[in-house]
């Protein structure tokens, strides 16, 4: 599909300026600036768009297009728009002059529009944006300057005789005021995009894309009850129909609270012929004995899944005959972060899947690995699946695993699922649970002493976390109610014997992950 590709050239934003393209309606795709065929993909795209990056554009090894690939898009008048770094690289490719600052712009400035131009209409003169940099554009070669703050004479500018353009600050960061604004009019004004992406036509689009790929036999699908998986098992089933796919639920005993039977059911009732349920659970928590390395869990739990779902793919292949496909719930964020030098978190779920398909032999179908989580929640929707179900905080892969620091065993889980279903009791009646990202209650490795009637009690701490994220790829902890953490606390130490104290996580992410391990 035509669309906008984002030139990714180290920034920490990257993703987010593909991501709102799409919120204005146009298809995007994030590529590496060392992507093979970088010139061929660019010169297929409505616009392309320089990201920011932290490194100068003088030094030598710093992230870039060739020369050739930007005098040609140049050329051929390709509308193209440089941010913060990327604006300086253009301005530096095409002969004009970027010098190191003295203190750097960091955080709001107020920009003045100097110029009319397309990509400002609808704006104020006087306009606050958010600005990260040290260098600046010195000296523009051939263009017009737009705009200006009182640190960046050349904040904007335009190249004379190519819809080329370059913003110094962020307009993907929503502390830009007009920010939207800006990629609106560049993207409808200045290059005249086709308004492609609305999740009716994408779920229509990803049915009919699965049913081209497909080409006979059996779909072998591992689902969790998670709205990626479900959502990409509905896609699917509907192009290749529901006899055809197999959904394996796989109990690894890391599962919360009567979940693997809840996802039975919920599939169950959700149309799929065939789901098959396995408890492996004494397998994986034979295998966990001991081991307190938090990569060393998370690698034991892969490796052990993707042998229990093979073992079973076996069986099923005797009585159904053999698969040729692997169906995967894979969204965009896991292809980005496994693609980078990432927690190894990423590294382990990529492994998972590729390792997966490699050793059964099976292609793979993966509908959904051009979403975002809310891209997925509207497809998912507009598929009729039901809102309990896609308004469903995430759960990770190796599950309570990750929350109970230090070894896993039997007991140590039941204490956190009763933890769980607590917290998620009191999240539902407080009205709060679809505003979160995720809350769930972690077992901490330490024990405390506490005091109930006129006994003594030595028991474990739990830690609750709860964060309000858009992507998951930053969150911040969530300020709830010190009403609603007292009842919560009160509840799990009443009703929860082997614990004695509750602590509330206040920690962001970064510096912090989500999960504890
Ligand atoms: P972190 O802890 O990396 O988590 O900030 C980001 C999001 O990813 C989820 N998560 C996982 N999901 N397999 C998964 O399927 C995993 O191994 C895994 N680790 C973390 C986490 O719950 C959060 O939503």
């Amino acid at each position: 599909m035509h669309g906008v590709t984002v030139v990714d050239l180290g920034s920490q934003y990257a993703h987010l300026i593909a991501r709102r393209v799409r919120e204005l309606g146009v298809y995007s795709e994030l590529v590496p600036h060392d992507a093979e065929n970088l010139l061929e993909k660019l010169e297929h795209s409505c616009a392309v768009i320089l990201s920011g990056g932290p490194a100068s554009v003088c030094e030598p090894n710093a992230p870039r297009i060739s020369e050739n690939v930007l005098k040609k898009l140049i050329e051929m008048k390709k509308p193209l728009l440089g941010i913060c770094y990327g604006h300086q690289f253009i301005a530096y490719l095409t002969g004009g002059a970027v010098a190191r600052g003295r203190a750097g712009e960091y955080g709001i400035a107020e920009l003045e529009v100097r110029v009319e131009d397309k990509l400002f209409e609808e704006t104020p003169r006087r306009q606050k944006v958010w600005m990260s940099h040290r260098d600046k554009v010195v000296e523009l070669p051939q263009g017009i300057v737009l705009a200006s703050t009182s640190y960046s004479e050349i904040a904007a500018y335009r190249l004379t005789d190519a819809p080329v353009y370059g913003v110094q600050f962020h307009p993907e960061v929503r502390h830009t005021e007009y920010g939207m604004k800006l990629l609106e009019n560049f993207l409808f004004k200045v290059a005249r995009c086709p308004r492609n992406w609305s999740m009716k036509n994408v779920a229509e689009r990803m049915i009919r894309e699965i049913a081209e790929k497909y080409q006979g036999g059996n779909v072998l699908m591992a689902a969790s009850g998670g709205v990626d998986s479900t959502t990409s098992a509905v896609i699917i089933a509907r192009a290749v129909g529901y006899d055809k796919l197999h959904l394996v639920v796989v109990d690894t005993g890391l599962l919360r609270e009567n979940e693997a039977e809840r996802v039975f059911k919920t599939l169950k009732k959700l149309g799929f012929k065939h789901v098959h349920l396995v408890d492996a659970s004494k397998l994986f928590l034979q295998r966990l004995k001991g081991v307190t390395d938090p990569e060393q869990k998370r690698r034991i739990i892969a490796d052990t899944f993707i042998e229990v779902f093979e073992e079973y793919a076996k069986k099923l292949e005797k009585q159904f005959g053999s698969f040729t496909y692997l169906g995967q719930g894979t969204i965009y964020p896991d292809r980005i972060e496994s693609g980078r030098a990432g927690r190894s978190s990423a590294k382990i779920k990529s492994h998972h899947n590729v390792s997966m398909s490699r050793k059964l032999n099976l292609k793979l179908l993966e509908p959904l690995a051009d979403l975002y989580k809310d891209e997925v929640r509207r497809v998912a929707l507009h598929l009729g699946i039901p809102k309990e179900l896609v308004a469903r905080h995430p759960f990770p892969g190796p599950g309570l695993a990750v929350r109970i620091l230090g070894e896993v065993n039997e007991e140590k889980l039941k204490i956190l699922r009763k933890c769980d279903v607590i917290l998620e009791e009191e999240v539902r009646q407080a009205n709060i649970y679809e505003e979160l990202w995720q809350a769930f209650p972690v077992l901490l490795p330490v024990k405390a002493v506490g005091v109930m009637g006129d006994h003594r009690t030595y028991g474990y701490v739990v830690a609750i976390r709860a964060v309000k994220s858009e992507d998951a790829m930053t969150a911040e902890f969530a300020k709830l109610d010190w009403s609603l953490l007292e009842k919560i606390a009160v509840r799990i130490v009443n009703e929860v014997e082997e614990v004695t104290r509750v602590v509330y996580d206040i920690t962001n992410k970064p510096p912090a992950t989500i999960e504890f391990e």
